[in-house]
């Protein structure tokens, strides 16, 4: 039986556990179209789209693995149509996604890509009790778009940090989502990408946050209309925004490039190297389980 494995993946998951299986792993996920047509299994990452049309060139696809917690990239529609199993690697992320989004938080706050660029500069001649004031968080609202795993632990963090929170979620009034937009200093996304949550965050929503609020976005670019959060940066209300993730991803509005107010990383919530070996392990298990006639563990579809 056939897996496809669309980028290399931390050793010695593939290795191990898809051994006895012919692996084929391939360089930025660019095979799935030529080898869809043989394969039993696909292990795609979140930048691998998984769509109807190559759903359907795939007549022995048996189960899709992601290897994040996302499955937005796959069409899952078209996957419970034809019978496929689809898995995600939910848990093993949730520390690390909310580590990076604090990472982004302090860094947004006080500033260290503007001073980590002047000490390398050379040009810093010492302690100024003006320079580069950044944004106290002691009683200060986190607003959490988003309460589950990742959300909830962004939100243990903030105690140690002595902000406030208000939670977001599917199930909460609308009023909520007002109360959310209008109390937050830091407004926080950890929900997932449906139809339901695309563009959540728009001109309308944007432009009724708080005047000098940061936006911070470690969840799915999709969320938010980055066009729309540039002019939030430019004409107001926000003071700045921290984005891990971009709605066209990988394109980055180029306006955002230039700008002090935003830190800007290349989607790196989960990446560290335990947690990356831990999803490749467990997206590598769901292959080897389904393959051989067992019951997925993550199963989303
Ligand atoms: C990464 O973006 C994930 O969804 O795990």
């Amino acid at each position: 039986m056939k897996v496809y494995v669309t980028r290399p993946l931390p050793e010695p998951s593939v290795s191990e556990l898809l051994a006895g299986f012919e692996v084929e792993i391939g360089v930025r996920g660019e095979g799935l179209s030529r080898v869809a047509p043989h394969v039993d299994a696909l292990l795609p990452t979140p930048a691998d789209a998984v769509t109807r049309a190559l759903l359907e060139s795939a007549p022995r696809l048996r189960i899709v693995a992601n290897c994040a917690v996302g499955t937005d990239n796959i069409d899952k529609d078209a996957c419970r149509e034809r019978g496929i199993v689809v898995t995600n690697t939910p848990g093993v992320l949730t520390e690390a996604t909310a580590d990076l989004t604090w990472a982004l938080i302090l860094a947004l706050t006080r500033r260290l890509r503007e001073g980590e660029a002047l000490v390398r500069s050379g040009t810093w001649d010492g302690w100024k009790p003006m320079e580069l004031l950044g944004f106290g968080l002691q009683g200060k609202t986190l607003g959490i778009y988003g309460a589950g795993r990742i959300g909830q632990a962004v939100a243990r963090r903030a105690a140690a940090f002595g902000m406030g929170v208000v939670t977001f979620t599917s199930r909460d009034a609308t009023e909520r989502f007002d109360e959310l937009l209008e109390t937050s200093d830091i407004l926080s996304v950890h929900a997932p990408l449906t139809p339901a949550t695309r563009l959540r965050f728009g001109r309308a929503e944007l432009s009724r946050m708080k005047r000098g609020a940061l936006f911070v976005n470690t969840a799915r670019g999709g969320l938010m209309d980055e066009a729309a959060l540039v002019d939030a940066l430019e004409h107001g209300p926000l003071g700045g925004a921290a984005l891990d993730v971009y709605e066209h991803e990988p394109r980055v509005d180029a306006r955002l490039l230039s700008r002090s107010d935003v830190v800007l990383l290349p989607h790196i919530g989960s990446a560290t190297r335990e947690t990356r070996l831990q999803m490749a392990r467990l997206a590598c298990e769901e292959i080897r389980r389904v393959l051989s006639g067992e019951a997925p563990v993550n199963r989303v579809v």
